[in-house]
């Protein structure tokens, strides 16, 4: 083993969201030029240490056991990061590799100054890079999917509902049209095969493809500056979903189906440069969201990002929420016409903060 640093970007959906928890439903997602970057060192102790100024105070200790890596002093905080970690040694060392302890040290950009969570999805980029820089000192070289694989199934392994949409982004990179996989198969086959069998058969209903960008059109960002819980509204949207069949005339099912239609146009207007078909989708896309949203109750559109849109569109963009919404982000999509500059100053204005992020594509 040795000294090795990789790094993973944070991402934004741009349409699909909510939907695309369901597997097989699509979503467009993008990495942005934001990234976590993790360095690893190998040590002579016999206990493990995680440096994460943004996460703990002190650095955090862990060490083997029969139940896998534990920490020394319980923190939920460093959950998903043990998840990694288990799931990444468990696959090393069916290549007969023993792994001495190591230092992780965790440096975000996906926070403000003041460490406040951007929305950008942090635990999927922190997933990614963790996984990355272990193989790395190991000299063992997969594939992205590989690598989201692995990475699906740490979060799995803590019962996440998403849709690992974050990792798919932070592991391939680019614009992504992205379906999530059918868990209870991944679920039921991870009890009889090994690790290593288990991530090189397909999955079924995964789908990751690069989409070409749109050439006539720029993603512009506004941060709202409160943090959303994306695990509270999924679950709040999938648990009045069960209440549909006597309750709602606009049900889940139908959600599902005009939301992947949409997405699906809206690829087809990305394909052909279309800006007309782009704005409709993004606008159809806004629509669905709120219409599901206002079925179940839940505020997508907090007054910030609802001002974010009509600002963005009053000046000729098309906008919508991006995730889970409730808070975080928004995006506008907008072609030459568009005053970006007076757009932007308007969102500052209204106390929205303009993220200068471009998609990162390695
Ligand atoms: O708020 P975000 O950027 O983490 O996106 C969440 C998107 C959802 O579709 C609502 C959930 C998911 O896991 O895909
Ligand atoms: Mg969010």
């Amino acid at each position: 083993m040795r000294d090795s640093r990789s790094k993973a970007p944070g991402k934004l959906y741009v349409a699909g969201e909510y939907a695309v928890t369901e597997p097989g439903n699509p979503a467009i997602v993008v990495a942005v030029d934001r990234f976590i970057t993790v360095s690893l060192t190998p040590s002579e102790q016999s206990s493990g240490t995680i440096v994460s100024p943004a996460l703990f105070e002190e650095p955090v200790e862990w060490q083997r056991s029969d139940d896998g890596p534990l920490l020394m002093t319980k923190q939920s905080k460093a959950d998903i990061l043990m998840a990694t970690i288990a799931v990444t040694e468990a696959f090393i060392n069916e290549h007969d590799t023993l792994l001495p302890y190591y230092t992780l040290t965790i440096e975000s950009e996906l926070t403000d100054d003041s460490g406040t969570k951007y929305g950008l999805g942090s635990s999927g980029a922190v997933t990614v890079a963790t996984i990355k820089a272990i193989l790395k000192s190991v000299s063992l070289t997969v594939t992205d999917e590989i690598i989201y694989k692995l990475a699906a199934l740490s979060h799995l392994s803590l019962g996440s509902r998403g849709s690992f949409g974050d990792l798919a982004a932070a592991a391939f990179t680019g614009w992504l049209l992205y379906s999530s996989f059918d868990k209870q198969w991944v679920l039921s086959h991870s009890k009889t095969l090994s690790l290593r069998e288990l991530v090189f058969k397909p999955w079924p209903l995964l789908k990751i493809e690069a989409i070409e960008p749109p050439k006539a059109i720029d993603l512009l960002i506004g941060w709202t500056a409160s943090p959303a819980s994306t695990e509270n509204l999924v679950l709040s949207m999938k648990d009045s979903s069960k209440d549909d069949h006597h309750t709602s005339v606009y049900s889940y099912e139908q959600f599902l189906l005009e939301s992947k239609q949409c997405v699906e146009q809206l690829i087809e207007g990305i394909r052909s440069n279309h800006t007309s078909i782009i704005y409709e989708q993004i606008l159809l896309n806004r629509q669905l969201l709120l219409n599901m949203s206002q079925m179940r109750s839940l505020v997508l559109e907090t007054p910030k990002l609802q001002r974010l849109i009509e600002t963005a569109e009053r000046f000729g963009a098309a906008a919508k929420t991006s995730g889970a919404g409730g808070g975080d982000c928004g995006i506008a999509l907008a072609d030459r016409f568009v005053d970006q500059h007076a757009l932007v100053n308007e969102w500052q204005a209204n106390g929205i903060h303009h993220l200068p992020l471009t998609v990162f594509t390695k």
